[in-house]
């Protein structure tokens, strides 16, 4: 039986990625979904009304603009918060305290990053979940790269490297300091060397971030919203990686070899999200991001943030 998924927030990444008709790859959460043979789409939901049209245009009659009514009507085991950051916490409230007799609980939820406008908040909603026995999932899907995670498997010692990310530190640098956490451990010590608050929440961050097992420059990229990319070297070679246009080459490549140059636009993105998550369901080996693990990163965010 496909197992029953409600998305809540229709905005850009509920849907909107996938009602450009050029665009050939599946981005969206809802069009992953309806393709997936292991999930169901049973409904979704937006407080702006005006998401009903483009949505039931594409999925059929299954708007809700009321969450609580959508939990009763459609009793899922998997919800999608895909809704506009600060939304996050008082979601996953109304999802943990909904507790009626003869209604199925929701076992998993996969929240969009950050979890939530700060630190504060991401606890709460991974207290709210363990307490509810909600399995959290958090959607930093370059985890799930292959080419990322074999990058330690390979033996490479890999010491040193260079990232380049656009916007702020929370909401997209945040994606490659959950992935190097994984890959060299704990960080150590930060060096700031440039810092600028970009709203409320988020900030630019340039500098050397000092891992267990390696050195990595982060660097702003504040021309764009687009690129990111980064380099990671040791004493013979070196590893590239880019999204889309070569942007590190000529600067850093030193006198070392480059062995490898792999793009890090991943096809799909969200189908292979479902089907990381689907294994985490079953209990097979996955590298689905955990609403623990992740909280850890938020705490490493606060961190660097309050770093002088
Ligand atoms: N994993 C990634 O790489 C990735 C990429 C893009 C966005 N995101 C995250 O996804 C989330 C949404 O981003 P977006 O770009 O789609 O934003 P968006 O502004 O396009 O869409 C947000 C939607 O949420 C709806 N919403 C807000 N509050 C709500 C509530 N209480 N109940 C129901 N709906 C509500 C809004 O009406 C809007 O339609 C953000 O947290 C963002 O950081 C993650």
């Amino acid at each position: 039986m496909k197992i029953k998924t409600l998305v809540v927030g229709l905005g850009k990444i509920g849907i909107g990625y996938d009602l450009n008709k050029k665009n050939k790859e599946s981005l969206s959460h809802c069009s992953s979904v309806i393709n997936s043979k292991k999930f169901k789409l049973v409904g979704g939901v937006d407080k702006d009304k005006n998401k009903k049209i483009p949505f039931e245009r594409c999925y059929g009659n299954l708007f809700f603009d009321d969450l609580k009514y959508a939990l009763l009507k459609t009793s899922p085991s998997f919800v999608i918060i895909s809704s506009s950051t600060n939304s996050h916490l008082e979601i996953v409230k109304k999802i943990s305290n909904l507790n009626y007799k003869n209604l199925d609980k929701v076992k998993f939820i996969l929240i969009e990053k950050p979890m939530g406008m700060n630190f504060s908040q991401a606890k709460k909603i991974v207290s709210f979940c363990e307490k509810n026995k909600i399995k959290l999932l958090v959607n930093y899907f370059r985890n799930y790269n292959k080419n990322f995670i074999n990058i330690t498997q390979k033996n490479n010692n890999y010491t040193h490297g260079k990232i380049i990310y656009s916007g702020g530190m929370i909401n997209n640098g945040s994606h490659f300091l959950c992935l190097f956490l994984i890959l060299f451990g704990k960080i150590l010590k930060v060096e700031k060397s440039y810092f600028k608050k970009i709203n409320d929440y988020d900030y630019r961050f340039t500098g050397l971030i000092y891992f267990e097992k390696a050195k990595l420059l982060f660097k702003n990229n504040v021309h764009t919203t687009k690129k990111h990319s980064f380099v990671l070297r040791n004493n013979n070679n070196f590893i590239e990686y880019d999204n889309k246009k070569n942007t590190i080459t000529n600067k850093s490549s030193v006198s070392k070899k480059l062995i490898i140059k792999k793009k890090t636009h991943i096809k799909n993105p969200q189908n292979i999200v479902l089907d990381q998550i689907y294994r985490f369901m079953i209990k097979k080996n996955c590298n689905i991001c955990t609403g623990s693990f992740a909280l850890k990163v938020y705490k490493d965010l606060e961190k660097i943030k309050n770093i002088i």
